[in-house]
């Protein structure tokens, strides 16, 4: 059965430790995080993006995101990532989707508010959990890119605002992550996350967390994230495997050329979720 993020991120946060949401499109990828979870014995985020529901379909994601809640034997959620569009987010939740992102940050404080309530309600009512975002992140997430001019870091204040307003479940933060590869190292503003922690009771998401160095992402769970949405890392890990076997083997096979590209995902999502202090945190 698939789950709601609500009651996994509320058992995250009083253990302190953090959930992974890994970003899948297609049967190999899903089956990569799958694998990783139940050899880690971790609860576990599995989540598309808008473009991925166009490009594996929606039913067909939800199928196969069904089977492996059926079949992990670790508590699994389907989420959306950045739903942007009402039609999508209402389509997700009346397929099955367990929990849906409604990020409207690119829109005015108000109108973020009004967009998140009308998500909320229409969710809730499905038992659907929801996470929003405040602030902005700078970078290249599928479709939707952000100038580093028009990135803003998200404001303790208007969180707690925000939050006590919509009543959602949880809150994506910009607290100087972005989307999609560095070009230097990544600075992150504990002292502004602590304070939106203070101020804000509900589970925090970081979004943005491909390249992020191990001791600060152990620091972001430390100061209140419950919640790390990895992507960019897992598609370079599934591309150099399959480029590295056709650099070496012949073969027209997919199953041949795929195979390897799951194991080193799923490797590397182990290894995230020993380092967000999940591992063994399946109970049911
Ligand atoms: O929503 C997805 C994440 O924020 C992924 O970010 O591609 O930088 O890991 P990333
Ligand atoms: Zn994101």
């Amino acid at each position: 059965m698939l789950v709601s993020l609500r009651e996994l991120l509320q058992e995250a946060k009083r253990g302190r430790y953090a959930i992974g949401a890994f970003n899948f499109s297609n049967l190999e990828t899903l089956r990569a995080i799958i694998l990783a979870a139940q050899r880690r014995s971790a609860p576990v985020i599995i989540q598309t993006s808008q473009t991925a529901i166009k490009y594996a379909g929606l039913e067909y994601i939800v199928a196969m995101a069904r089977v492996a809640g059926e079949q992990a034997g670790v508590p699994v959620v389907l989420h959306l990532d950045h739903g942007t569009d009402l039609a999508t987010i209402e389509a997700c939740i009346k397929a099955g989707y367990s929990s849906v992102m409604i990020d409207a940050s690119h829109h005015s404080f108000t109108e973020n508010i009004r967009l998140t309530k009308e998500v909320v309600a229409m969710a809730h009512a499905h038992g659907v959990s929801v996470e929003a975002e405040l602030g902005r992140l700078a970078g290249q997430e599928d479709e939707i890119s952000v100038g580093e001019r028009e990135a803003a870091f998200t404001d303790p204040a208007e969180a707690r605002a925000f939050v006590e307003e919509t009543g959602v479940d949880a809150l994506a933060v910009a607290v100087g992550t972005a989307h999609g590869l560095y070009r230097g190292e990544p600075h992150l503003d504990f002292l502004r996350l602590q304070q939106i922690a203070e101020l804000v009771s509900i589970p925090l998401v970081l979004h943005g967390a491909s390249g992020v160095p191990d001791a600060s992402i152990r620091q972001a769970i430390a100061c209140g994230i419950s919640k790390i949405n990895i992507d960019t890392e897992l598609r370079i890990a599934f591309y150099r495997a399959v480029k590295n076997f056709l650099d070496h083997h012949d073969t027209y096979d997919p199953r041949k050329f795929l195979s390897p590209a799951i194991d080193a995902m799923a490797e590397l999502v182990e290894a995230k979720i020993d380092l967000f202090g999940s591992a063994n945190k399946a109970v049911r």
